[in-house]
């Protein structure tokens, strides 16, 4: 987590720098930092125990011709402007870092064997203390960072500024994501492009540990070694307005209406090619005829997607597929079958867990990976033999939710995909499957066309302290989805589960007070469901139910019910996940939640 910004110019740095943080305050908002340097040695740092905002309040007046900015997310130390960054190495160094330092503690004792004095509890003053020791034996603060580098075990993306150093910034990465900017007589770098989109669309990628010196008519990349590593630029295709809020109160409330957009580009060129494999990579028609299982790996709701798309895979293909949380899949012991296709799912697609358990599987056997990723050029794109880029667009809101109903598309054209090349399905079938998916977009657009509705259930809502969620087949997962959609924005104790679980504990919970979200689809075994919510009922829970057209069965006696206006057949898990995001999204607001930056969370987990 956390972001980092560096920019260096002849102007002053600090509104780009500032501007910058703000894009990627997704990234970790408990502390922010900035350092500049100018013309005539000054050099100074603000930092604040707050947010960019605050930051910006108290940077009022200041400047400088280069720079390094930091938002953070607390990993060692709590949040306090003694541990916000930028941190200072010596006296003439500071560093913003983004990831963490695995051995830091030892090398912190041998820096204060050495005389150094720490002043924060984090993991990042061990560098910027280590580039300064470099830096007094070489005098260059790129070879002092080159230097410094080797002695980190972890993960890193740095910045750092030198005080007796004006031309050049430094920067470096290894195993955290940053991006090299491309300006006209200044030039940048930062954790996402996002923060840079106002200034550049010229951007370099920098590879696992590579380093740069950053000058203001010129940026060289460098390998761990020292080479110099020629990179050609690339022109980024994302518009500059695409991180602006535009008409919407929060970031969350305009992903959650571009959904039908995002499903559009998302499907785009599936449906060009009719679903055929290619769709994932031109040697995905091989991987998918070829491989006897499928094993889905992913965290958070990017997970909830994979135990979604398993009733798909399953129910058209006959292929076996596990699903697992990559932060428990990392630390079990397995072996896999020679040919296994490996789904990773991930939004950001730098998600620390994610790339430790993809990285794990390839030691397991001789595995393929698919990734399934909505950033271009990420660590786990890089990393993979096939990728399908979801197109949902740059997401801001901490809670996935174009992200996530993107990757339950690119999923069913998966599903649809991995029957047809194994020719599993009849013709007819397939083209069925198919033909639901041009529809998509109008039936996300009528699902979001129940807010007034969602908005009322949000004020009853916004009152309870608990609530529990129900759905069957595809729509259990979902129900988990929406559950976690609550707690996380408005800190609601909610719980997923599967209709049939409920007379296995659950209904121990159920009282008037206890609300009960209920999903259902009439591919998802109505008939089942309703005996589930008859037991809930005969406990007096209040029954919110949200239905497709076909399930008016379940609505007899129900506290509330919603219906969407037509069927969505295979694809009711889509447009049955756009209502339960409109419902936290509304209690969140009712409560006065911070929807967009919800507490103690991030958006990218780029740590363990
Ligand atoms: C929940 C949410 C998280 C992410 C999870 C995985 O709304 O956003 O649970 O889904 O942190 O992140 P990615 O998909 O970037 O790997």
């Amino acid at each position: 987590m956390c972001g980092i910004v560096g920019a260096i110019s002849d102007r002053n740095v600090l509104p780009m720098l500032l501007a910058g943080l703000a894009r990627l305050e997704y990234r970790g908002y408990d502390s922010s930092g900035v350092a500049l340097g100018g013309a005539g040695g000054d050099f100074r740092r603000i930092r604040v125990a707050g947010r960019v905002a605050e930051l910006t309040e108290r940077a009022d007046g200041a400047s400088g011709t280069r720079g390094i900015a930091h938002t953070r997310w607390a990993t060692h130390g709590v949040p306090s402007e003694a541990n916000a960054h930028p941190h200072l190495g010596g006296d003439s160094v500071m560093v913003v870092h983004n990831g963490i330092i695995e051995n830091h503690q030892p090398l912190r004792e041998s820096l204060i064997a050495r005389g150094y004095t720490f002043t924060s509890e984090t993991d990042t003053e061990v560098i910027a203390h280590l580039v300064h020791a470099e830096l007094q034996k070489t005098g260059d603060l790129l070879a002092a960072v080159r230097a410094t580098l080797p002695q980190l075990h972890g993960a890193y993306a740095i910045g750092v500024i030198g005080r007796d150093d004006p031309n050049r910034l430094i920067c470096a990465r290894l195993g955290s994501p940053l991006v090299l900017g491309l300006g006209f007589g200044e030039q940048y770098f930062a954790s996402d492009i996002a923060a840079l989109l106002p200034l550049t669309q010229r951007v370099i990628y920098l590879e696992e540990g590579e380093l740069a010196d950053v000058r203001r008519d010129s940026v060289q990349v460098f390998s761990a070694d020292g080479t110099k590593v020629e990179r050609t630029a690339r022109t980024i295709d994302v518009q500059p307005d695409a991180a602006e809020l535009g008409q919407y109160r929060h970031y969350m409330q305009k992903e959650i209406f571009e959904q039908p957009t995002a499903l559009t580009n998302t499907l785009q060129r599936a449906l060009e090619l009719n679903c055929a494999p290619e769709v994932f990579g031109p040697t995905a028609g091989a991987v998918f005829q070829s491989t006897p299982a499928i094993r889905i790996i992913a965290c958070g709701s990017s997970y909830h997607a994979g135990l979604t798309a398993r009733y798909w895979i399953e129910e058209w293909t006959g292929v076996p597929v596990s699903v697992e949380i990559a932060s428990e899949y990392r630390y079990r012991q397995n072996i896999e079958a020679d040919g296994t296709l490996v789904i990773a799912i991930s939004q950001s697609g730098e998600t620390a867990d994610l790339l430790a358990a993809v990285r794990s599987a390839r030691e397991r056997g001789a595995i393929k990976v698919l990734a399934l990723c909505n950033v271009p050029h990420s660590t786990l794109t890089r990393e993979s033999d096939l990728v399908f880029l979801t197109q949902a667009g740059i997401e801001i809101g901490v809670a996935s939710t174009k992200a996530f109903i993107t990757q339950l598309a690119a999923l069913y054209v998966f599903g649809v995909s991995l029957a047809r090349a194994r020719v599993s399905l009849p013709d007819e079938k397939l083209e069925e499957l198919i033909g639901w998916l041009p529809k998509l977009p109008l039936l996300a657009q009528e699902a979001l066309a129940l807010e007034p509705e969602l908005e009322a259930w949000a004020h009853e809502l916004s009152h309870d302290h608990n609530a529990l969620f129900l759905g069957r087949h595809t729509l259990f997962p979902i129900a988990l989805e929406g559950a976690l959609k609550l707690k996380e924005i408005a800190y609601i104790h909610a719980e997923g589960y599967a209709g049939g679980e409920l007379k296995h504990g659950p209904l121990a919970l159920v009282d008037e007070e206890m609300p009960v979200i209920v999903c259902a689809g009439k591919e998802a075994v109505p008939d089942k469901l309703a005996s589930n919510l008859r037991e809930v009922q005969a406990r007096g829970g209040r029954v919110y139910l949200i239905a497709e057209p076909g399930c008016e069965a379940l609505a007899d006696g129900v506290h509330r019910v919603l219906t969407l206006p037509q069927s969505s057949g295979p694809l009711a898990a889509l447009t049955l996940t756009l209502p339960l995001q409109l419902l936290a999204y509304h209690t969140a607001c009712r409560k006065g939640t911070d929807v967009d930056k919800p507490r103690n969370l991030a958006k990218s987990v780029t740590v363990e």
